[in-house]
């Protein structure tokens, strides 16, 4: 299958790619290979980036249902009211705030653990645990691994105790959903975990990003997917040429990898959630869970941010840590 036919390596480009395989698809989805329990899940969604042709689009169809536009939508009113009591505790500030610790965080906690199908605080509790063990490059690969264990054994429990029970605990969360259409437990289990530590990470980031984007331009309204390109979480992708072609003036070789750009290039518009067969899946609730956020910050407070750390090396790749701001309330 011819991998790159286009003839420039960017963004749009990456939409009539097929048969590729991703380098650093742990940089996205952080989780844990190594212990026995994560090595034997057949449908673990981080998989699918090392997948192609029929096998990715067989093992994708069977996690997507839960994951496409029509069915976030039913998360509209639960992502405000998580807003909205993490405002209300939070009072008005009238001094810089560290926004990831004290605003997203416990927004991102209970509206993935609700998505998900475990509104259970203890496992929230491991979530934000190993989130944040991700996002911190001190910690070593055996602890992080260690707490994604135990956040996978505590959502086994969870998920087996619903399953046996036949009791649905959220309708439309993603657990529930998936046990519905008949998947096998592990794979549920699988997707639970990814949406559960790196999913959120990286949605955290992906919302502090917006946020520092946001602040560059006070008054003027952008979508999720503007200020991830102007803020990026993921500006680049990786992928192994399978069948050797020309790109403008290069050869590319049969195996060599290639980066593709998702940033804005000459004539397109930049891609934060890539495109394709393996275009993000969670994009939708991303911009679900995101545009709740900015929305509602953006429409009350004006935000003048001091301080920004990024970090700076895998497991999620680039994205940022902590943002520190000032809230000047617009119209309260
Ligand atoms: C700001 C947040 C996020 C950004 C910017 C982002 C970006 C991306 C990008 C650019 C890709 C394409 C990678 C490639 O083509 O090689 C991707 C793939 C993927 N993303 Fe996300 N993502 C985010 C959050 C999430 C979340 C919350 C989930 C949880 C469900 C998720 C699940 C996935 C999966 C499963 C794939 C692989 C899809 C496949 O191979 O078929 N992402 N993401």
């Amino acid at each position: 299958m011819d991998a790159l036919s286009g003839q420039r390596v960017s963004g749009r480009l990456i939409s009539g790619l097929d048969a590729i395989e991703a380098l650093r698809s742990s940089d996205l989805i952080p989780v844990t290979t190594v212990a026995d329990e994560f090595s034997r899940w057949p449908g673990d969604i981080p998989q699918l980036l090392k997948l192609q042709g029929s096998e990715h689009r067989r093992h994708r169809r069977a996690v997507a249902h839960p994951f496409g536009p029509a069915r976030i939508r039913v998360w509209d009113p639960m992502l405000r009211h998580m807003f909205h009591s993490g405002m209300s505790a939070m009072g008005r500030p009238n001094h810089p705030i560290e926004l990831s610790n004290e605003l997203v965080w416990p927004y991102i906690e209970g509206a993935f653990a609700t998505f998900v199908g475990i509104p259970d605080p203890a496992n929230r509790q491991h979530m934000v645990e190993l989130g944040r063990m991700s996002l911190d490059p001190g910690i070593s690969l055996s602890r992080r691994r260690l707490a994604a264990l135990r956040l996978y054994r505590a959502t086994r429990d969870l998920v087996t105790a619903s399953a046996d029970g036949g009791e649905v605990q959220i309708r439309d969360a993603v657990i529930p959903t998936l046990i519905k259409s008949g998947r096998d437990l592990s794979d549920v289990i699988g997707v639970a975990m990814t949406m559960l530590s790196g999913g959120a990470t990286l949605t955290v980031s992906g919302i502090l990003s917006c946020l520092v984007a946001a602040g560059r331009r006070p008054s003027q309204r952008a979508s999720v997917d503007e200020l991830l390109l102007e803020c990026p979480v993921v500006d680049t992708v990786e992928r192994r040429v399978t069948k050797g072609t020309h790109i403008g003036q290069r050869y590319l070789q049969t195996g060599e990898m290639v980066s593709v750009s998702l940033m804005p290039q000459e004539h397109t518009k930049g891609l934060p959630f890539g495109a394709g067969p393996h275009t993000c899946l969670g994009a939708s609730w991303v911009r679900a869970v995101a545009g709740v956020f900015v929305e509602e910050i953006t429409s009350n407070f004006e935000i003048n941010v001091t301080n920004v750390e990024e970090r700076v090396d895998p497991p999620i790749g680039r994205g940022l840590i902590a943002v520190t701001a000032l809230l000047h309330p617009s119209r309260m």
